[in-house]
């Protein structure tokens, strides 16, 4: 059991670690035709032998959960979807003009926003006209997002057709209080006939997201959630500490922040939810991603080759990630890039003919060396140091790193870095000892969630 002295102690405000340097850190201005000749370097590289990623974010929502920190747009007017399809192609043929070759899309991940708020004749009409100039390989993982209240039988078999082999579902929390406070109506029975379509049509893998720390949770209100999840036999379950961002999630100040469950009473939950996964078979990949052990993610976590980028942890290592659609990422490996955030100025930019980008950031060769630290960290839990590099570790990094052992979370030395049982709680805290950038600064706006 964890400490309540640990747990306050490294209960402060920490990126979740999906970039380095993470996105405060960027430049605000990118240098457009910088990034531009980047991408197509990295494409180059990458697309021959390890192909290249997409991510296609679509915003829309039909109701606004309350707790929710994504960046979605709600509305029910559906004449939304054309719009913004159109913009979404012509950004693509934007950066297919900048591919010399077919692109192999090796995976695929649409995520929102409620990608299934789209009609199944529009995700069609979108992937057909990506997919027709593109190589797919037999071996590839395509993904998306679906809500339990508005994913039909066509949206899966339309998209199982075009080769998706995961799906991901909302699940949050069944509990009907809990439901009531975050605004979010989810009968369990939506989940289960999702769950059961995506297997009787073929998907290889089922995700349920479920959130741990929101407001009425408790443990007996969780053991039902995880109970619920669990009778569905999920093959993966994210399990998200809820991020408390109500300086940019705002609809997140419509509860009572009494009602959330203190530091000590949130890693309860995860302790449960821990124990209650271990015991009904499912292996704890790292940072709130938990599966069975016949998922591809498992035996990638063993293998070592698991890997983590703005999707999460991700099984295939391709080189080239290029998101798509308002406010998505791109990262071309030395370089990151984010489109804007409004749908609005997305529509304005990408009609000029320009890619919609507006921040980024040109990684340095120390931000390499860092990165490659954090991935370690967070994907392998251990981090092997080449000769002299332990002597080229930072000051701030070593004092970090001898406070982070002294507390039971690793140990180290100068050839290599092993995180503990314990140290797994605390992850996002570990990857902050290589995070030079924020070690040598002082952020003075609230950006980050808390680390519990
Ligand atoms: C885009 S949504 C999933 C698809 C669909 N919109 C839905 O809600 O079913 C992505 C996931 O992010 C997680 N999420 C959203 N806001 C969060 C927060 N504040 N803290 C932690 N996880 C959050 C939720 O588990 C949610 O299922
Ligand atoms: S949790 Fe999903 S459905 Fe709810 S607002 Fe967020 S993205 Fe939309």
């Amino acid at each position: 059991m964890i400490s309540l002295e640990l747990l306050q102690k490294y209960n402060v405000a920490i990126p979740r670690y999906t970039s380095y340097p993470t996105v405060p850190f960027w430049d605000e201005d990118i240098d457009r035709q910088r990034w531009s000749t980047t991408f197509q370097q990295r494409f180059n590289e990458s697309n021959e032998q390890k192909g290249i990623s997409l991510y296609i974010h679509l915003p829309f929502c039909e109701t606004l959960c309350s707790f929710c920190g994504c960046n979605k747009k709600i509305t029910k007017n559906h004449a939304v979807e054309e719009e913004y399809l159109q913009a979404l192609l012509a950004e693509w043929d934007l950066y297919r003009l900048q591919m010399n070759h077919k692109p192999v899309i090796r995976e695929l991940h649409i995520g929102g926003g409620t990608p299934t708020f789209f009609s199944p004749g529009n995700l069609k009409i979108l992937l057909e006209h990506i997919l027709r100039d593109a190589f797919v390989p037999d071996v590839h993982e395509f993904s998306f997002e679906g809500h339990p209240n508005n994913t039909t039988f066509a949206h899966l078999k339309t998209l199982y057709e075009l080769g998706f082999n995961r799906v991901s579902f909302g699940m949050q929390d069944s509990d009907s209080e809990v439901q009531r406070v975050i605004n979010r109506f989810q009968p369990q029975a939506h989940v289960i006939q999702v769950v059961d379509w995506a297997r009787e049509i073929g998907y290889e893998s089922v995700n349920l997201d479920l959130v741990y720390g929101l407001p009425l949770q408790d443990v007996s209100k969780m053991t039902q959630t995880i109970q619920d999840a669990l009778a569905v036999r999920p093959d993966r379950i994210a399990f998200y500490s809820y991020a408390h961002v109500p300086w940019t999630s705002r609809a997140q100040r419509l509860y009572d922040e009494q009602d959330l469950p203190n530091v000590q009473g949130k890693m309860a939950l995860y302790q449960l939810g821990k124990k209650m996964f271990a015991e009904a078979g499912y292996q704890d990949i790292g940072m709130d991603h938990f599966a069975l052990s016949s998922d591809l993610m498992v035996q990638a976590a063993h293998q070592g080759t698991l890997h983590r980028n703005f999707m999460g942890y991700t099984v295939q290592e391709t080189g080239l990630l290029l998101g798509l659609g308002v406010s998505s990422i791109s990262d071309a490996g030395k370089a990151f890039a984010q489109n804007k955030k409004t749908i609005r100025e997305y529509y304005e930019q990408v009609a000029r003919g320009e890619l919609p980008v507006f921040r980024g950031y040109f990684l340095t060769e120390e931000d390499l060396q860092m990165r490659q630290y954090i991935l370690d960290v967070a994907c392998r839990g251990t981090v092997t140091f080449e000769p002299g590099q332990y002597a080229e570790l930072t000051e701030s990094t070593v004092g970090e790193l001898n406070d982070l052992a002294a507390d039971g979370l690793l140990t180290w030395n100068a050839k290599s870095l092993q995180v503990t049982a314990s140290g797994k709680h605390f992850i996002r805290n570990i990857c902050k000892a290589f995070d030079l950038k924020l070690l040598n600064s002082v952020i003075e706006k609230k950006t980050f969630s808390q680390a519990v």
